[in-house]
């Protein structure tokens, strides 16, 4: 149930509008040239040009102090990047230090740079038991005043910049590793409830906002991932407002769930949005070459992952370069993980995302047109493809079947085609990221339109239903344009 608002938040809201209508209006405008069809990008061209052509976000973490002092990474957070997370700058340690005195000044700063660098805001984060003051963390609150307090600052801090923040995270991590709840001072003084009382605050702070939850390690799927499948289930069923999963993703060098896109999928068929909203990719420090290759198949992999499933709106990175990421401070010996080095060179993961994004790589792609476009006729030389194959879901008479295929070969496939023999009389019924037929026993799966480039050691996760009638064999070999695959 909603508290009464106290009278005294409305003199500092009427003040602070004045300053900020501006931005709300001028943010609104910049919404709409963010989505509008953009030009054809150059194929070299920043990553934010080559996502606007798919109406796909590609953001960054971003810390004000950092934008005063540092004009290099300045300008790659700006060029770069269409979306933008503040790194900690809207965290309750920083806007409300002491018991309802507010300070906004790194958090305008950001949203100043965002605004005029026409990125699209993810607001992070509300409640979250982490950078979280000391009045609050240790506070021992009956479950009203808890409430109120609460209350207070989501409407001070969602409310000073309604309008313009496209996604709250309204509630960051708020399970374990094994699917129970996080003990906090939210959780312990408010129960469950705590997380739809946000939701439903931060919805009436900010009507335009959507609503999302976020957390590290609910990737793939797991005992944590379904903790949040059945917490969405619920909220939905309540009628509590949600919107949207974010997926940390702060992943190991080498160790992207493979269950991933499955995980996204399921949330998306919840009729919610998906986002990966800090991602990394950790490396056991010095960074090898081939481990930096390592990463940017791993960056690939999350893109692919997102950009396949309708509903994944957008990938944001947990910082722009090397220099400032938060990972060596965090797990000891590791860095690298981000797209950028220190001396804020792209690295081969910034190749990886940008070709995910359907640009060209830094290496191959200045030869004229040969890399996406008749590079991959290459006569006999295409290599061969490997497949691996899942039945997920089984229950009697049908399954869901996940499919990757992995083309191996030296070059790009500009168009491809699975096939395989279903052994013991399946009936395919559906699919997805992937145009599905089947004829007899033989089972069709060829590219849609916006997967149709296979990268050369590139990955492609397909799916679909199938009935069947008591046995389910799985197929034995499969084929990619004519030639066959290895089966794992
Ligand atoms: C991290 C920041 O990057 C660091 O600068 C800060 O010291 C600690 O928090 N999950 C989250 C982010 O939701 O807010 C965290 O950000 C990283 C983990």
């Amino acid at each position: 149930m909603r508290l009464a608002k106290r009278a005294s938040h409305e003199t500092p809201r009427r003040t602070r509008r004045g300053r900020r209508v501006v931005g709300a209006a001028f943010a609104a405008l910049l919404g709409a040239a963010v989505l509008a069809p953009a030009a054809p990008a150059a194929a070299d061209a920043p990553l934010r040009d080559h996502a606007a052509q798919q109406g796909f976000e590609i953001g960054a973490a971003i810390a004000p102090n950092h934008l005063q002092n540092d004009s290099q990474y300045a300008d790659l957070a700006a060029t770069e990047f269409n979306a933008a997370t503040p790194e900690n700058a809207m965290k309750w340690s920083v806007t409300e230090p002491s018991r309802n005195q507010f300070s906004f000044g790194q958090a305008d700063a950001f949203m100043d740079f965002a605004q005029a660098n026409n990125q699209k805001v993810r607001g992070h984060t509300l409640v979250w038991h982490s950078q979280l003051p000391s009045w609050v963390e240790n506070g021992n609150f009956s479950r009203s005043e808890l409430l109120s307090i609460m209350e207070n600052h989501i409407d001070q801090v969602a409310g000073r910049y309604a309008g313009e923040i496209a996604y709250w995270d309204v509630a960051n991590e708020i399970f374990l590793g094994d699917g129970s709840w996080r003990d906090s001072v939210f959780y312990r003084t408010l129960g469950p409830d705590f997380v739809a009382e946000a939701l439903r605050m931060t919805a009436e702070a900010d009507p335009n906002a959507e609503l999302w939850l976020n957390d590290y390690s609910i990737d793939g799927i797991n005992a944590k991932s379904d903790a949040y499948y059945n917490l969405i289930q619920d909220l939905i069923a309540q009628g509590v407002p949600i919107d949207g999963i974010g997926l940390q993703a702060h992943l190991i060098n080498g160790q992207v769930p493979s269950s991933m896109q499955q995980n996204i999928q399921r949330f998306a068929d919840l009729g919610i949005k998906v986002a990966i909203t800090e991602l990394d990719v950790r490396i056991q420090m010095p960074a090898s070459q081939s481990e930096l290759e390592q990463q940017a198949r791993d960056y690939r992999a999350v893109m692919d992952a997102c950009m396949n499933v309708n509903g994944c709106i957008g990938v944001t990175v947990w910082g722009v370069s090397d220099q400032y990421s938060w990972v060596p401070d965090t797990f000891e010996g590791q860095g690298a993980p981000l797209l950028f080095n220190e001396n804020y060179q792209p690295k081969p993961a910034y190749d990886a995302v940008h070709e995910a994004l359907g640009g060209t790589s830094d290496g191959g792609g200045d030869d004229g047109g040969g890399d996406d476009g008749g590079g991959d006729d290459g006569g006999g030389t295409s290599g061969p493809c490997a497949v691996s194959y899942s039945a997920a879901n089984e229950w009697n008479t049908g399954f869901t079947g996940q499919i990757t295929v992995t083309n191996n070969g030296g070059s790009a496939l500009n168009g491809w085609e699975l096939q395989f023999d279903f052994p013991s009389g399946q009936q395919l019924s559906n699919g997805w990221n992937a145009q599905w037929s089947q004829s007899g026993s033989t089972v069709t799966a060829t590219n849609t339109s916006w997967n149709s480039t296979l990268a050369a050691g590139g990955s492609v996760s397909i799916g679909f239903n199938a009935s069947h009638s008591g046995s389910n064999a799985e197929p034995e070999s499969f084929t990619l344009n004519g030639q066959s695959c290895s089966v794992s």
